[in-house]
């Protein structure tokens, strides 16, 4: 009898089991009912703007792949001078990337220290970040740093404030592409010391021979500074960043032809109207003045030593278009001007 009270138990518990075990289980699902009435269409949205689309007009492999290959042809990709002046600290606002991005944002001519390991000018120098990507209400914006105008270097270090406005993106050109002194002082007794044989403003004189300004004043007859076509018409990137083809404008940043022809259609070269032979000839002139005089070697470099404040101007113009490197393009009858004036100060 026990055992059959055990086995009553078993079964009892085991039942029990089954209970707890059912409990949670639901019943099978019933028959679907009958579809419901359709409601009412909405009414269309106004489309929105395919987020995408805004950026892909620069942001493809292609094009950037593209703009990497004309910067590769460039001096700038090259960066001749990186090495040598990128890491010195008053060289590097303009021959280094990090040099210049660091004196774009504390506003010196200067950087805190000198740089270890300098890299050259790339896209990350001319382009800051995007301020915005709301380009329907604030409209495309390729992000660049340095396009304020810009107070020039040679005059803040001789005590005074002379500030450069090309109106928007050349200025980026110039806070480089500009010289670093002025022109000569006069001694007591007139005269002036040269000190060296690299004795001048700097190679690049571009921005301010655009604009007209930066000579030492010999003779008269100079045009308005701000006057030349080539500054009111045109500018640094309309002739040196027009659309690019096969080796000039675009990002290789060499001047376009294609762009001249734009305003001077029967030109085949920079040559218009024989316009820098007559420069280059010029140019020939008074350097070979300098040489007679004694200013200049035979290699043409500057021979330091004391002279005449007037003949010491015409070097340093005569270093003015020399490192401007246009042959009168950038300023035609300014540049005839300061080599004639200045042919007429060492003959
Ligand atoms: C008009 C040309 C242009 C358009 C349009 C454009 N970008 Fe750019 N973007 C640039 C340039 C130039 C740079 C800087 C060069 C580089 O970094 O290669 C850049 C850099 C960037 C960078 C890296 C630097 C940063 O700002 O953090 C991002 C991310 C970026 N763009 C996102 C976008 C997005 C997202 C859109 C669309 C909403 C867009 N861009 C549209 C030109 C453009
Ligand atoms: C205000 C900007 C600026 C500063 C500062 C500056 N340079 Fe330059 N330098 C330039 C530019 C721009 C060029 C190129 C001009 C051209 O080729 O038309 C250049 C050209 C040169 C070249 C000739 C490079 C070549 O490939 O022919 C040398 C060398 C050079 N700089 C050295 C120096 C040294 C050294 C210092 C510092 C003592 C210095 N630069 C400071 C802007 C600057
Ligand atoms: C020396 C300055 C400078 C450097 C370096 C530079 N850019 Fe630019 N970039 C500009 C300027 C200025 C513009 C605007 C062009 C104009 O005003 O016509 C521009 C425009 C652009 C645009 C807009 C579309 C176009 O083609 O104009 C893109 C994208 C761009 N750059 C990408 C790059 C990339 C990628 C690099 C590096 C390979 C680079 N940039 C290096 C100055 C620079
Ligand atoms: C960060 C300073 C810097 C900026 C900004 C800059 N350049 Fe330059 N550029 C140089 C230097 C330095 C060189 C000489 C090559 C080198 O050593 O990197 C040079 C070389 C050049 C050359 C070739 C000169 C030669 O003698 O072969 C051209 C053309 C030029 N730049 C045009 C421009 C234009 C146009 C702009 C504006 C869109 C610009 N650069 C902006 C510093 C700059
Ligand atoms: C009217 C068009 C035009 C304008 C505006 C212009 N350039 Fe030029 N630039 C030229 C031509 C053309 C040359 C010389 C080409 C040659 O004969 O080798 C040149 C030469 C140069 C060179 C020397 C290149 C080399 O091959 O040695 C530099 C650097 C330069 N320009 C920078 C600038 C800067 C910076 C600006 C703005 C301040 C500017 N340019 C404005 C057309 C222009
Ligand atoms: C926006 C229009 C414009 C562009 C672009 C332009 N020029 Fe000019 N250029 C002029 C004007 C206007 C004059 C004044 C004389 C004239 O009317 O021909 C001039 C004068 C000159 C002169 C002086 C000689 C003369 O005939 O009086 C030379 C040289 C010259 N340009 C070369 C060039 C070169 C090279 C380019 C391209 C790199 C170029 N220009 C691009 C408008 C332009």
């Amino acid at each position: 009898m026990k055992k059959n009270y055990f086995n009553y138990l078993l079964l009892v518990f085991v039942f029990m089991i089954g209970i707890m075990v059912s409990c949670t289980k639901e019943g099978p699902a019933g028959p679907a009912g009958a579809n419901g009435t359709n409601g009412t269409n909405g009414t269309d949205g106004t489309d929105g703007v395919d987020g995408n689309v805004s950026c892909l007009q620069c942001h493809t492999m292609a094009i950037m792949d593209d703009l990497h290959a004309q910067y590769d042809l460039s001096a700038h990709g090259e960066g001749g001078a990186v090495g040598y002046a990128g890491g010195r600290y008053n060289c590097a606002m303009c021959h280094s990337d990090e040099g210049y991005v660091e004196t774009q944002l504390t506003g010196r001519d200067t950087t805190a220290a000198a740089i270890p390991i300098p890299t050259k000018i790339s896209c990350k120098t001319c382009h800051n970040d995007h301020v915005t990507f709301d380009f329907e209400v604030d409209g495309y914006v390729v992000p660049l740093r340095g396009i304020d105008a810009v107070e020039l270097l040679a005059w803040r270090v001789s005590g005074e404030t002379k500030t450069l406005d090309f109106g928007g993106n050349s200025n980026i050109c110039a806070n480089c592409h500009q010289p670093r002194v002025l022109g000569p002082v006069a001694d007591s007794a007139g005269n002036f010391r040269v000190t060296s044989s690299h004795y001048g403003p700097h190679y690049g004189t571009q921005s301010t021979v655009l604009e007209g300004i930066g000579h030492y004043e010999l003779g008269s007859g100079y045009p308005t500074p701000g006057s030349d076509p080539h500054r009111t018409s045109a500018s640094c990137t309309s002739c040196h960043m027009a659309d690019f083809a096969s080796d000039q404008g675009g990002h290789s940043w060499w001047p376009s032809l294609d762009a001249c022809k734009t305003c001077h259609p029967d030109a085949t070269s920079f040559d218009v109207n024989g316009k820098q032979t007559e420069i280059n000839g010029l140019f020939e002139e008074l350097r070979t003045a300098l040489v007679a005089k004694g200013l200049l070697s035979a290699t043409f470099s500057p021979v330091p030593g004391v002279y005449p404040v007037d003949e010491a101007g015409a070097l340093y113009n005569y270093r003015i278009i020399y490192g401007d490197h246009s042959k009168g393009v950038h300023n035609y009858d300014y540049v005839k001007t300061v080599l004639i004036n200045s042919i007429n100060a060492v003959k």
